[in-house]
C-alpha cells in the first residue's frame, strides 16, 4: 500500500484528523484533512471532533492544540520539528522583562513555548497581530515577544508605545531589502508580498504591497490576475499557491527561504506517528491552565 493511503486508513482507525501548516512538504499538505495558518490550524484544533490531533508543523503549534484540547492527545510526528523564533526568549527572560516595565501588558506571539504563552497578556497570530494589540488598553505600554520584525510592524500599523525583544526567526530574518530591491529590478510590475517576520517587511513597508499571514498570502495568490507575483517568504507555501493559481508565476524572493525545522516531518513519519501513537505532547497542567486563556481569546480576534 502507497504510504498516502497507509495514512489515511490509519486516521480513519485512530479517529484522528491530521493538521498541516502551509510550509509543510507538498506530500504532507496532500495527505492532510486541513492546510493553513497558525491561527486557521488553532482554530481547527479547538473545534475538531476527533480523539487524535496529528499536528504536521512544529512544536508549538502542537503545544497550542493541547493547550487547548486537554482532552485529547496530540501528536508531532517528529519531536525535532522546533522553532528557531520560538526558541529566541525563556518564560525566565519574560519574567525579567516584565519587572523593568512594570504595568506593561506582554503581547506574546503564538511561535513561543507554553511556558512563555503562560506568562503573557494576550496572544497573536501574524494573521490578528495588529487587532490583538489593539485590544490592549491605550494607557498600557507594550512587550513584545519574540519576534522584531513583527513587532516593528504592527508598532508602526498600530502608533502604540511598543517595546521589542530582539528575536528573530532565522529564515525570514534574511529576508533583507537589498534581495527585494533586485527582485524589484529584475520582475519589473510583479506585486510583492510578504510574511511580517521578514527583515524586509517592516524596514521597507512601501516596497511591499501587502504584508500578511500564510494564509493572507494564499488568498491573495488565489485572486490575483496579475502574471507574476514575488513572495517573500519560505518556499513551502507555493506549493498551494501554484495549485490555486496556475495562470500566475510564483517566485520566490528567496528559493533557499527554506526552514529546515518545518521540513523534518515526511509522510513515513506521519504514517509511524499513526502507527505507534507518537510523539505524544503534553504541556503541565498549572502551564496550560495559565495560557489556555490568552489563547482563547486569540483565537477569538
Ligand atoms: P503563519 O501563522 O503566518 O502561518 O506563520 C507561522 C510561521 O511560523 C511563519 O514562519
Ligand atoms: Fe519558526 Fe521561522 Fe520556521 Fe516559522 S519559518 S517555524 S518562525 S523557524
Amino acid at each position: 500500500m502507497e504510504l498516502a493511503e497507509e495514512i489515511r486508513a490509519l486516521k480513519e482507525g485512530r479517529d484522528a484528523v491530521l493538521l498541516a501548516h502551509n510550509y509543510q512538504r507538498p506530500e504532507v499538505q496532500d495527505v492532510a484533512d486541513y492546510v493553513g495558518d497558525s491561527l486557521y490550524l488553532a482554530r481547527r484544533a479547538r473545534e475538531s471532533e476527533r480523539s487524535v490531533i496529528v499536528f504536521a508543523g512544529v512544536r508549538f503549534m502542537a503545544e497550542t492544540a493541547k493547550i487547548l484540547n486537554p482532552e485529547r492527545t496530540v501528536l508531532l510526528p517528529d519531536p525535532k520539528a522546533g522553532c528557531g523564533l520560538a526558541d529566541a526568549i525563556t518564560a525566565e527572560q519574560v519574567r525579567a522583562w516584565k519587572t523593568q516595565h512594570p504595568g506593561a501588558a506582554v503581547v506574546a506571539y503564538i511561535n513561543t513555548s507554553a511556558e512563555v504563552k503562560a506568562e503573557a497578556d494576550y496572544c497573536c497570530t501574524s494573521s490578528n497581530a495588529v487587532k490583538v494589540v489593539e485590544q490592549v488598553p491605550a494607557d498600557r505600554e507594550v512587550l513584545f515577544v519574540p519576534d522584531l520584525f513583527l513587532g516593528d510592524y504592527v508598532r508602526r500599523r498600530t502608533g502604540r508605545r511598543i517595546h521589542l525583544w530582539a528575536g528573530d526567526c532565522p529564515v525570514h530574518a534574511k529576508l533583507r531589502p537589498e534581495e527585494l530591491a533586485g527582485a524589484r529590478a529584475a520582475h519589473p510590475g510583479a506585486p510583492v508580498i510578504a510574511h511580517p517576520e521578514c527583515g524586509c517587511a517592516s524596514q521597507v513597508l512601501p516596497e511591499v504591497d501587502r504584508v500578511l499571514s500564510t494564509d493572507g498570502m494564499v488568498r491573495f495568490a488565489e485572486e490575483t490576475r496579475a502574471p507574476e507575483v514575488i513572495v517573500a517568504t519560505e518556499v513551502g507555501i507555493l506549493h498551494r499557491m501554484r495549485r490555486l493559481n496556475p495562470a500566475t508565476r510564483f517566485t520566490p524572493l528567496d528559493a533557499g527561504a527554506i526552514c529546515p525545522y518545518m521540513k523534518e516531518i515526511d509522510l513515513a513519519d506521519v504514517r509511524d506517528s499513526l502507527a505507534e501513537m507518537r510523539y505524544r505532547i503534553d504541556v503541565p497542567a498549572p502551564t496550560a491552565a495559565k495560557a489556555r486563556g490568552v489563547l482563547e481569546r486569540m483565537i477569538a480576534t
